[in-house]
C-alpha cells in the first residue's frame, strides 16, 4: 500500500523545493504523529531483530540517521515505519536559523543530496521540553531515541566544550543516548574538533555531563585513515560507548555531472567512501565499542555487508528520501 502510493506522493513532493517539501512533510507528521503512526503500522509490519548496543535494545539494525528530524517533531511516527532506533538533532545550545537558503539540494539522477543546512534548529532546551512531554505522557516510543548534539555557530571554537555540555545537561535523563557531532561540514571549524587534543577535553566533558547515558561519537568520512584511527583510539580511551561513521562528505566523487553546490554530499555516491571509512573504524575499534555504519545505505545487501564487516547497526537518511516510508520495514523484512 505504502509502496504503491509513494511514487505519487514523491512526484508531488519532488515538484517542490527540497526544503519546502521537507518542512511540509515534517509539519504534517508533527500535527498527529501518533495517529499517523497507527495508520501506517498495518503496512509496515516487520519482525523485531533485537540488538543490544551500549545497554540499549534496538528493535532492529536499521535506524534513522540524524538531521531529518532535528527538533524531534515526529518521534512517535518513525518507529511505526520500522526504524529500529531513531536519532534526532543535531541540536545546539542556542537556537539558530542555519545558513542562508537555498541550502538543500536533491541530485535525483545520482540518488544523492547536497546540504549546507548549518544546524538550523530550535535549540536543545526546546528539544528537552519535547522529550520530557513525550515521556511524561507515556508516549515514548518502543525504540531508543538518541539526541545528536553540536556546537552553536555563535559559540567560539575554544568555548565549544561548554556548549556541548549545556545541551547534554538539558537532555540528560530524556534522550536514550547522546551523539557528539564533530563531523558536519557546515559549521565553520567544527570538524577541527575531531583532533586528538580537542577530543581529549570535549569527550570527557560530555561523558561527565551525560551521567549514566551512553555517549557515541560521530565521525567524518573526510578524515584520512590515520586521523580516523587516532580519533577512534582517543574516544575509546576516554570511555565513549559507541562510534557512528560516517557523516556527509565534502568530496564530490561519483557524481554523474560536475556541481558547484557547496555542502555535505550524502546518498549513493557516498557509499564507496563511507564503506571504506567504516571498515577503518570497525577494524580500529576491534570490538572494544560498537560501531554504527551510515553513508549511502539503500539496500539490504549493503546492510548485510556492513554487519558482516563488524558494524552492530546501520542508519540511513538519503535513501529514505528517495525510496520513501516503506524502506525501513522492507529492509528489516529482507534481513530477517
Ligand atoms: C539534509 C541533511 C541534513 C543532515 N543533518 C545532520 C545533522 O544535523 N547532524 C548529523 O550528525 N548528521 C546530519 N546529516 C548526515 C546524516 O545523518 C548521515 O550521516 C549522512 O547523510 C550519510 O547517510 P545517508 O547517505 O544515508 O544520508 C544530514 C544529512 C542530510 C542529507
Amino acid at each position: 500500500m505504502i509502496d504503491l502510493t509513494w511514487p505519487v506522493i514523491r512526484a508531488l513532493l519532488f515538484q517542490l523545493d527540497a526544503e519546502r517539501a521537507h518542512e511540509l512533510t515534517l509539519h504534517t507528521l508533527s500535527a498527529a504523529p501518533d495517529l499517523l503512526a497507527a495508520m501506517v503500522r498495518p503496512f509496515t509490519q516487520c519482525p523485531a531483530q533485537p540488538i543490544q548496543i551500549a545497554g540499549l535494545t534496538f528493535r532492529g539494525p536499521v535506524g534513522l540517521a540524524a538531521g531529518l528530524d532535528k527538533n524531534g517533531l515526529a518521534i512517535p511516527f518513525w518507529p511505526a515505519l520500522g526504524f529500529g532506533f531513531v536519532e534526532v538533532g543535531t541540536v545546539t545550545a542556542h537556537p539558530q536559523p542555519g545558513n542562508d537558503k537555498p541550502r538543500l539540494h536533491r541530485l535525483v539522477a545520482d540518488r544523492a543530496i547536497i546540504n549546507r543546512m548549518g544546524f538550523n534548529n530550535e535549540g536543545s532546551a526546546a528539544l528537552a521540553d519535547r522529550l520530557r512531554k513525550l515521556r511524561e505522557s507515556g508516549r515514548w516510543p518502543e525504540v531508543p531515541v538518541g539526541a545528536n548534539i553540536g556546537k552553536s555557530k555563535i559559540t567560539p571554537l575554544d568555548e565549544a566544550n561548554a556548549d556541548y555540555v549545556t545541551s547534554t545537561e538539558r537532555l540528560r535523563g530524556l534522550a536514550d543516548w547522546f551523539t557528539v557531532n564533530v563531523s558536519s561540514p557546515n559549521t565553520p571549524g567544527l570538524r577541527s574538533l575531531q583532533g586528538r587534543d580537542t577530543l581529549a577535553t570535549l569527550l570527557p566533558a560530555v561523558l561527565g555531563a551525560a551521567g549514566d547515558t551512553p555517549v557515541f561519537l560521530k565521525l567524518a568520512p573526510d578524515l584520512e585513515p590515520e586521523a580516523l584511527e587516532e580519533a577512534v583510539d582517543l574516544a575509546i580511551e576516554v570511555g565513549v560507548h559507541g562510534l557512528i561513521a560516517t557523516n556527509t562528505t565534502i568530496g564530490r566523487d561519483g557524481l554523474s555531472a560536475p556541481t558547484d553546490l557547496e555542502g555535505g554530499l550524502s546518498g549513493r555516491p557516498l557509499w564507496p567512501l563511507a564503506r571504506k571509512r567504516i571498515e577503518t573504524v570497525v577494524n580500529r575499534a576491534g570490538g572494544r565499542v560498537p560501531v554504527i555504519g551510515v553513508g549511502g545505505v539503500e539496500r539490504a545487501d549493503q546492510v548485510r555487508e556492513l554487519l558482516a564487516l563488524g558494524c552492530r547497526a546501520v542508519q540511513l537518511y538519503t535513501s529514505f528520501i528517495f525510496e520513501g516510508p516503506g524502506l525501513p520495514s522492507r529492509l528489516h523484512r529482507e534481513l530477517a
